[in-house]
């Protein structure tokens, strides 16, 4: 749940505006989210939901507007732009895991080259983040040896490994087949609830209504209704939204 003693929110998406040429693709976006708070993106495909969370994480440059994440202004480029980046986590659809590494040596990696942190100290604080993820057993396999589901909890706990003060997760289940979903999804409602700032584009309605304080709807690249998720899923106010969700329910 969101921290109401905390002043400003942790991240802030003030008047954001985005083309890919002519393609007007994010529409004076508005939206802020709490420390802690939990925002699920849900939206028809195109409407602009990865490119809103590359956009948080400067993978895409935005035409106007502001990103504020923690009081800081997104820098363009340089060094202070990979410092404010390697505080955002973000868990693709694809995992995204160096496929010629162990499990283990992809959680340590970054932490190891990026943060400076001793081996042996990254070693151990990545087995504790395999075991919260149910993986441990798996630490010295490489990653095509593991299922998918296990892949993106190896690709969650190597966000994790690098202490993000947010975590960026777009559609991180829709890859998986659907035994394995909701081993993934355990996993993300477990981050959820210690207290993780997290957005989340997924069409989960289980995760949404388990895990989420407010879900942001999403269509031809503006922010159309916001709502906790028990209101947007039963009572949407939209007819776009209503639409939506006739199309994912049925
Ligand atoms: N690199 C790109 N170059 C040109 N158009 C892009 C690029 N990435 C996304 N788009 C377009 O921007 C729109 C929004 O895409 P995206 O953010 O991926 O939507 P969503 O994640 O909601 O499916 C789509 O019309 C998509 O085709
Ligand atoms: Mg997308």
């Amino acid at each position: 749940m969101p921290d109401a003693s905390s002043p400003a929110p942790l991240v802030e998406v003030r008047g954001v505006n985005k083309y890919f040429g002519e393609h007007h693709v994010l529409k004076d976006i508005d939206m802020e989210v709490a420390r802690g708070e939990v925002v699920i993106v849900i939206g028809p495909s195109g409407s602009g939901k990865s490119t809103l969370c590359r956009a948080i994480n400067r993978l895409e440059t935005i035409n106007s507007g502001d990103i504020i994440i923690d009081g800081q202004r997104l820098p363009d480029e340089g060094k202070a732009l990979a410092r404010l980046r390697s505080e955002v986590g973000m868990v693709f659809q694809a995992f995204n895991l160096f496929a010629h590494k162990t499990v283990l040596e992809n959680v340590t990696l970054a932490p190891i080259q990026v943060k400076k942190i001793p081996k042996a100290k990254a070693v151990e604080r990545a087995m504790e983040l395999l075991t919260r993820v149910g993986v441990e057993a798996h630490a010295n396999k490489l990653p095509s040896q593991l299922s998918g589901g296990q892949q993106q909890r190896v690709a969650i706990a190597r966000t994790l490994a690098m202490d993000p003060k947010l975590m960026l997760l777009d559609e991180p289940t829709s890859a998986l087949d659907p035994e394995m979903i909701n081993e993934v999804l355990d996993v993300m409602i477990a981050l959820a609830q210690s207290g993780m700032t997290m957005i989340v584009v997924t069409h989960e309605m289980g995760f949404a209504r388990k895990a989420a304080d407010r879900v942001v709807f999403m269509a031809d690249g503006a922010i159309v209704e916001e709502a906790p998720p028990e209101t947007f899923f039963t009572d949407p106010s939209s007819d776009r939204a209503k639409d939506f969700l006739s199309k994912i329910l049925h």
